[in-house]
């Protein structure tokens, strides 16, 4: 059935980059349900065939590899302007009766998608009630919510509260860019389709669990933004906690989103909270060489611009095994990876005199060289029991379709299309996920804070942090993936 998308933030940098170029592409694929209506919203003064012409180029130039005339005309027809201030009740009202001329009977349902200023969110689901958008009685009506979801507990609760009273739970889509990843969906297909790695995902054969997010790039000019966020807010609270959600998760009974939900929820009450000595001993904090000088950086900013944290799961499953969750701008390279590091063997017969063999490690690579690898002992040829790691390696771009995977917003715009909230946040997800963050800023932001380490852009972050691993007896795996 049809269905009319409505963007508000329609000018905005998100909407010309990801999100038409991603409806294009599932438009051109028929995935998107026919006579669906894409209707633009934001302040600026366009008419209909101005914001169309504006996105053609992007289209062009973000979906350049699909790109061509005919599905682009056809694609063009379906893309509405409507000028439209999220302050002003009236334009809310203009929209209602906007979308009543444009949409055919029968249609079925409207998908609202923040993709405004997040200080505007509260005021456009208000607005969104107010002109009664909110109404499903005729068909659905849901509503997609880019992060940052508040910044901390209390403005999350808050938000959730005022959405709440617009919206049920079940209309709201908290989008995670980073859980619509082929590869992190992935993760749910090695784990869960698959029966060899069960028996050994648990506390008794795995040593720790590293995952990384290291970016290469450096904050550019979002210190009006990033400056107030952090590495903490920016990145640990959503997509590196889902990852760590989605890697030590049980099994739902069904793959659906109440019962995969409720699993990842499960994860975020055990994490253990950080309380006292646990700030000093279990995190790290660094800033790049440089950030102080970026345009818009107050001069004695003691923002992080990467961050280590050692958080335990406890419960049956993880009792013990510490998750290494680090993140960082201005490191060596761009690479998102799970390093599950499992124990050594518990008696060693071979290379005693040669060096002792490195516990099996299984590497999820989520971007850019999307991939597994695990490595494992084999015995070096014409030797005499000598041993040495070598790799069974998986890519994505070798096996069929692989080659170019389809970006996020493809499949999360999808799923909220259809009614698939797998993928996205829930709002207890996010609270709690505050409520582990939270702690650990306050302690970060207080005169007992952790040393704030500076470090070289280009490397692996600062080199207190290898020295800081080095002292549990682990070793950071420090490895650019190979493209
Ligand atoms: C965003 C953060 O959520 O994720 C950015 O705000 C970060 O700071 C980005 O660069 C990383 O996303 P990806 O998909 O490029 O790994």
């Amino acid at each position: 059935m049809a269905n009319t998308i409505v963007i508000f933030g329609a000018s905005g940098d998100l909407t010309s980059r990801k999100l038409i170029p991603a409806l294009y592409r599932l438009f051109q694929k028929n995935r998107l349900p026919e006579g669906s209506l894409i209707v633009g919203v934001s302040r600026s003064n366009f008419e209909h065939q101005q914001w169309r012409d504006s996105l053609r180029t992007s289209v062009e130039e973000f979906a350049n590899d699909c790109f061509d005339n005919e599905t682009w005309a056809r694609f063009a027809d379906t893309l509405y302007y409507l000028p439209g201030d999220i302050k002003n009740a009236d334009d809310f009202e203009s929209l209602a009766e906007f979308l009543d001329t444009i949409e055919p009977e029968h249609h079925s349902g409207r998908l609202y998608y923040l993709s405004t200023m997040p200080q505007l969110y509260e005021e456009a689901i208000k607005q969104l009630g107010a002109a009664g958008l909110n109404n499903d009685e005729t068909g659905f009506r849901r509503v997609i919510i880019e992060k940052p979801f508040g910044t901390d507990l209390k403005s999350a609760r808050a938000l959730n509260a005022s959405i709440h009273g617009v919206f049920r739970e079940d209309q709201i889509y908290r989008i995670d860019h980073y859980l619509g990843k082929e590869t992190v969906q992935n993760i749910f297909a090695l784990r869960f389709a698959n029966l060899i790695f069960e028996p050994i995902w648990n506390r008794r054969y795995v040593d720790h669990v590293q995952i990384t997010v290291a970016e290469e790039v450096v904050i550019g000019r979002r210190a009006g933004y990033y400056d107030t966020a952090g590495i903490l807010r920016d990145m640990f609270q959503n997509h590196l906690l889902q990852l760590m959600m989605i890697t030590a998760m049980e099994p739902p009974a069904r793959y659906d989103a109440a019962m995969v939900r409720d699993e990842k929820v499960k994860v975020l009450h055990s994490i253990r909270r950080m309380t006292g000595g646990d700030f000093a001993s279990d995190t790290v904090r660094g800033q790049y060489k440089g950030y102080l000088k970026e345009e818009g950086v107050p001069a004695n900013s003691d923002t992080e611009t990467y961050a280590v944290l050692k958080l335990y799961c406890d419960n049956w499953r993880w009792k013990g095994v510490p998750f290494y969750l680090r993140s960082g701008k201005g490191m060596s390279c761009r690479t998102t990876q799970i390093v599950v590091q499992f124990k050594n063997v518990p008696h060693i017969l071979f290379g005693e005199k040669t060096r002792e063999p490195v516990g099996n490690r299984l590497v999820m690579q989520v971007q850019p060289a999307e991939g597994i690898q695990l490595h494992f002992e084999t015995k070096v040829p014409d030797s005499e029991m000598k041993t040495r790691t070598s790799t069974l390696d998986f890519s994505f771009s070798n096996t069929p379709g692989g080659k170019s995977l389809p970006d996020s917003y493809q499949r999360l715009l999808l799923d909220a299309l259809t009614g698939d909230a797998s993928l996205f946040a829930r709002s207890d997800e996010v609270e709690l996920a505050w409520g582990i963050i939270d702690p650990i800023l306050a302690a970060w932001r207080s005169p007992a804070a952790p040393p704030l380490y500076e470090y070289e852009t280009g490397l692996w972050g600062p080199p207190e942090s290898t020295q800081w691993m080095y002292k549990q007896d682990r070793e950071w795996f420090d490895v650019c993936p190979v493209l």
